[in-house]
């Protein structure tokens, strides 16, 4: 397989972002434009860091969503996460994503986030049910109140030139979805992700891409999907019925799945051993030292799965389960190495001389940095 790179960001794009008043473009058209070009790398807390965003970025993902951050911890001064929206070098069209529940800490959190890293848009949470943030009135708890809910939008949309967007689910125990929409929609919102479940649901059962449709036909903003999207069939179908598309559990150990979705064959062996250890290093780094890999283990599973994928068709022998433990226990870099070596046969530490140039490039980019290492701006929002 080929690695495409990201789509060139588009000057006008670009320009929206970084003066969306100066622009003719109506407010959504930033997401309009770009959820053309590809799937989107949903919103995942744990997951979308800075490093795992530029692997999927690299297959074109069309913009990236971070993990969520904390309003309510940002003006304590605790940190609150401000690291969770820090974009890597360069990266463009980064998303962040904030939870609240209250309109003047958004507004807050959003002006301060905007003077540190510049994202081209801000997010808000609607759709998390982890009783952690629901029991503080943010995730899907704002669907109960879609007043609140317009309060938060209005508050972010005043805080910053950038555009702001929503991601919800359809609703709490039954589908409000569209009611909600509207009122986040004529507060300000000027595109929306919608996850196709209730927030009781979870993970249950399918997504309902036709309830999914219901929100974009009562709204005049772009809608992207989110539910169930693993391969070019979904996207396909999807993009059929006018919605963009947001892909999570699909890209986890497989950021490559946005090129598929758009008909790239899947990676073979070698590509995914030097992926999964382009992965390693940049988490790594990022992180700062060795002891973070553990929290990158979970993902390192999802890699042996698809590189067993690719050399067994998927087969469950005590070889590949040995291979899949053996990633999910790595406690240094190295052992990931020497288990894809020793599987798979291929030492991602010695890759082949004649790689795909585009891959060749993210195999040999320096090791992924935070540019404010250890000393993210702290103290009350303002
Ligand atoms: C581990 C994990 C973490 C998630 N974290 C967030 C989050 O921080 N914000 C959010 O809006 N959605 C979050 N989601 C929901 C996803 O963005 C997405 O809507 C949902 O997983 C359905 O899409 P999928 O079928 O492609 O996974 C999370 C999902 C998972 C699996």
């Amino acid at each position: 397989m080929h690695s495409p790179a990201a789509p060139a960001p588009a000057p006008a794009a670009a320009a929206t972002a970084a003066g969306l008043a100066q622009t003719p473009h109506p407010p959504g058209a930033w997401f309009e434009h770009r959820a053309r070009l590809g799937a989107v790398l949903a919103p995942m807390a744990g997951f979308t860091d800075a490093p795992f965003r530029r692997l999927c970025r690299h297959y074109g993902a069309a913009w990236a969503v971070t993990e969520m951050v904390s309003a309510k911890g940002l003006s304590l001064g605790t940190g609150g996460g401000v690291e969770v929206g820090e974009p890597y070098p360069d990266e463009r069209d980064v998303v962040i994503q904030l939870f609240a529940a209250d309109p003047a800490l958004a507004g807050a959190a959003v002006e301060r986030l905007e003077r540190t890293y510049r994202p081209a848009a801000f997010d808000l949470n609607m759709g998390c049910p982890v009783k952690k943030v629901v029991n503080t009135g943010c995730g899907s708890e704002l669907l109960r109140d879609p007043t609140r809910a317009a309060a938060v939008v209005r508050a972010m949309v005043a805080a910053t030139l950038r555009p702001v967007s929503v991601k919800l689910r359809l609703g709490i125990d039954s589908v409000v979805a569209v009611e909600v929409a509207r009122a986040v929609v004529d507060a300000g919102a000027v595109a929306l992700a919608v996850h196709g479940r209730t927030a009781r649901q979870r993970y249950e059962g399918e997504a309902d891409w036709d309830r999914i449709a219901e929100v974009a036909a009562a709204v005049d903003v772009p809608v992207l999907g989110s539910g169930d999207v693993v391969d070019e069939a979904g996207y396909a179908r999807a993009r059929a019925r006018g919605l963009g598309v947001m892909i999570a559990r699909g890209s986890l150990g497989r950021p490559w799945v946005f090129a598929c979705v758009r008909g790239s064959a899947a990676p073979d062996a070698t590509e995914i051993a030097l992926v999964a250890w382009r992965h390693v290093r940049d988490h790594v780094a990022w992180y700062g030292g060795e002891g973070s890999l553990r929290r990158l283990r979970a993902q390192l599973g999802h890699y042996a799965l698809a590189a067993l994928v690719d050399r067994a068709g998927g087969e469950t022998t005590t070889a590949a389960s040995a291979f899949r433990a053996a990633l999910v226990r790595a406690e240094r870099s190295a052992d990931v190495a020497v288990a894809f070596a020793r599987f798979v046969g291929v030492d991602p530490r010695h890759p082949p001389a004649d790689l795909d140039p585009t891959l060749r490039a993210l195999v040999d980019a320096p090791a992924l940095r935070r540019p404010t290492s250890g000393s993210p701006p702290r103290g009350p929002a303002g």
